[in-house]
């Protein structure tokens, strides 16, 4: 089989084809180098210059201001939950966490190992639906940092904008969301995302962290384990994942022929109406978030009973519209629209869910 099905998956998710193809005429030799970017030293001129393209068209896209660090480091946004803890919970403080999906709670689990955490809001009571009101937001004011997850992958809910937390920083793992739309990153101290969803392959995990809390980092952990390590050393302390960083690079420059973020982010704004128009224009399919707070990119609905769910995924995945089972621990369907997932992916979506509803409503 060599022709592209419409890839629904949360993640590893969709790549740009432009940029697989670009990939693809380099594999063999990068231009003027004559070896693959898989082959090349991290400490070689091309991958430094490698290196500076996905740090400069980040920083481009996102505005990252001067007084940020970005890295490139592995071990997932998963490993971030820990290191977010590590660096900046300090011995007798306490970090406020807002709950908001299954991620966030992860989050929480790995912070509680290094100190205290205050659970400012957790909404699974409400089946994690929706985004708290900022009056049921309990902050603490000397919180060590506020936690938020941006965009929960799983349950389909996301942050419109950023709570107001004062002068606490505010750290967001915004994996399924980063570079989707624009973002005032002054806003944050910390935002951490892995890359397979809006970036590139998985294997990177990219840290966008203000300067000013690298001296709140205490002494004595493992160097790995520090962001000043790789502040110091600009992600290359050890060997980067050269090729992940090199397709970053890649996206980056498609997503300014896209018009940058707010270009991709109005692709995505109209993307996502399709499909939640086409959820609410029936009582087959029910949209798991509350309209207010949807995800653009995580589209979760149910249909009338999970048999009907698993013959949905099963025929939909054999009209080459596939990876739209919702996950496992919370059913469903959910259809992961990333930006580089086409529009006419979802046209064919939609008229997949009429023709199902019309056989089996
Ligand atoms: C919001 C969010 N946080 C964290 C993770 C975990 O990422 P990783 O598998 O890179 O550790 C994911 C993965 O899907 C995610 O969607």
């Amino acid at each position: 089989m060599t022709e592209r099905i419409y890839n629904f998956s949360a993640g590893p998710a969709v790549l740009p084809v432009e940029v697989l193809e670009q990939a693809q005429r380099d594999l063999l030799s990068l231009p003027g180098v004559g070896m693959s970017v898989m082959e090349i030293s991290h400490r070689s001129k091309t991958f430094d210059e490698i290196l500076g393209k996905a740090d400069t068209g980040v920083r481009q896209l996102l505005g990252v201001p001067d007084n940020y660090h970005v890295l490139f480091l592995q071990g997932g946004a998963s490993l971030q939950f820990s290191m977010v803890a590590m660096n900046l919970l300090p011995a007798g403080g306490s970090a406020d966490y807002i709950v908001t999906g299954s991620w966030g709670k992860k989050a929480v689990k790995e912070a509680k190992r290094c100190g205290a955490v205050n659970i400012a809001a957790n909404m699974a009571d409400s089946g994690f639906t929706r985004i708290p009101d900022p009056e049921e937001i309990n902050l603490d004011s000397n919180a060590a940092y506020v936690h938020i997850t941006t965009n929960e992958t799983i349950e389909g809910v996301e942050w419109k904008e950023e709570p107001e937390v004062g002068k606490v920083p505010l750290v967001a793992d915004a994996s399924s969301d980063i570079l989707s739309h624009p973002i005032p990153v002054e806003k944050y101290g910390l935002i951490y995302a892995g890359a397979q969803k809006n970036m590139g392959p998985s294997g990177v995990t990219m840290i966008i962290i203000r300067d000013d809390l690298l001296p709140r980092i205490p002494d004595g952990l493992h160097t790995m384990l520090d962001y000043r390590t790789h502040v110091e050393n600009h992600s290359l302390y050890n060997t980067p994942n050269t090729w992940g960083i090199y397709i970053i690079s890649l996206v980056c420059d498609w997503l300014k022929t896209k018009g940058g973020l707010k270009g991709m982010h109005r692709e995505n704004l109209a993307k996502a109406k399709l499909l939640y128009d086409a959820i609410d224009a029936t009582d087959f399919y029910r949209g798991h978030a509350e309209p207010g707070c949807r995800s653009i990119m995580n589209v979760t609905f149910r249909l009338p009973s999970e048999e009907l769910e698993k013959k949905f995924a099963t025929e939909a995945t054999a009209k080459s519209l596939d990876g739209l089972k919702g996950h496992r621990s919370v059913g469903g369907i959910r259809a992961s629209i990333y930006n580089a997932f086409p529009h006419d992916g979802v046209e064919a979506l939609v008229s997949f869910m009429k023709g199902f509803e019309q056989k089996n409503g």
